[in-house]
């Protein structure tokens, strides 16, 4: 067992965060992760009005009795209703630990922590890390350049960026980006995080709700199967297939902006996913998917890291013995 600041404040088994992924963090799939024993997260932006987000934060809480979380995110074009408005319908039905991410979460957390509950926020550069301490967050993320979805244009690595953020802050930090089993696990755990936030490990994993076309793609993807797309609304780490090339090569070639966005717009890699085309999805991926080989359940991949974790530590003690 790991116990630290976080396991406590989010009153979680594990020191594990599933990663928000839109549209695919739904109910069954936080649910699973909850009732693992991490942190699952509902991405907020999934959903058109406060309707729907309230009634899949219900059917969320119907299947499990553990605590979750809703992710509010502030990129400026993904929230089609207002952010006050889902943060207060998050409040309403009881949830109390809000991930805010894409933006400063400034005008937001007095909103979050009046209503009870705990801000969280995840960022990629040091410097975000340090304003949103000092504006009162609880948690703070921070993921490297690694990462499936959005890390900094700044291009600096987990390992070097981690570290960094514990020196930062006195506040817990959870390390993103690049960590998919137990030697991952111990190793953010080392680097001073108090929690590892893991999204593309659990994308493939039964509960995902993506098409099995692309759980297997991913399977077989290896450690150069991601390419940073950039330039475009969607600019990030995403899968390597044909659509992520053409983007990559046009954004490369001074494409302009609507010629890019009309080739990765949402609806059209949502489509994509749903037929399983793995060509034309255009899917954020992270480098680790290279260590992927299989498509277990989310409890499988939880207890599987756990037994391990306690292995390495084990290996560790020895060497340390080894080498006195
Ligand atoms: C398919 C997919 C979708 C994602 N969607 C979102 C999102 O909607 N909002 C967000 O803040 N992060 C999103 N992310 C990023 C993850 O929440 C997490 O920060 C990241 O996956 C951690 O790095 P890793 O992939 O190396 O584990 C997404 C990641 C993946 C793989």
């Amino acid at each position: 067992m790991f116990k630290t600041r976080v396991t406590e404040l989010l009153g979680i088994e594990h020191p594990i965060i599933g990663g928000t992924m839109q549209a695919l963090s739904l109910a069954e799939f936080v649910a699973a992760q909850a009732n693992a024993g991490i942190l699952g997260i509902l991405a907020s932006a999934s959903f058109q009005s406060k309707e729907e987000l309230r009634d899949e934060i219900r059917k969320t809480s119907s299947l499990t009795d553990k605590p979750f979380c809703v992710n509010i995110n502030l990129f400026p074009m993904l929230m089609p209703v207002g952010i006050e408005e889902y943060i207060q319908v998050a409040l309403e039905e009881g949830v109390r630990i809000i991930e805010t991410s894409g933006r400063s979460p400034a005008p937001y957390i007095e909103q979050i922590r009046n209503g009870g509950a705990i801000a969280m926020h995840k960022c990629a550069r040091i410097k975000d890390v340090r304003s949103v301490a000092r504006m009162g967050v609880d948690l703070v993320e921070i993921v490297g350049f690694e990462c499936g979805g959005h890390p900094s244009a700044e291009e600096v690595t987990t390992l070097a960026l981690l570290p960094q953020a514990v020196d930062t802050v006195d506040i817990p930090v959870i390390g993103g980006g690049g960590f998919g089993d137990a030697r991952g696990f111990i190793a953010c755990l080392a680097l001073g995080a108090e929690g590892v936030l893991m999204g593309t490990r659990f994308l493939v994993t039964k509960e995902c709700p993506i098409h099995d076309n692309f759980k297997q793609a991913f399977v077989e993807a290896g450690e150069t199967g991601t390419v940073m797309v950039r330039k475009t609304i969607e600019a990030g780490r995403v899968m390597r297939n044909e659509i992520s090339e053409t983007i990559f090569e046009m954004a490369e070639n001074e494409a302009t902006l609507e010629e890019l966005v009309s080739l990765g717009a949402g609806a059209r890699a949502r489509d994509a996913w749903v037929k399983g085309d793995v060509q034309q999805g255009l899917i954020s991926l992270g480098q680790i998917v290279g260590i992927i080989h299989d498509i277990p359940t989310v409890k499988e991949v939880v207890d599987q890291i756990i037994d391990e974790a306690a292995e390495i530590l084990n290996r560790l003690d020895r060497l340390q013995v080894a080498s006195r």
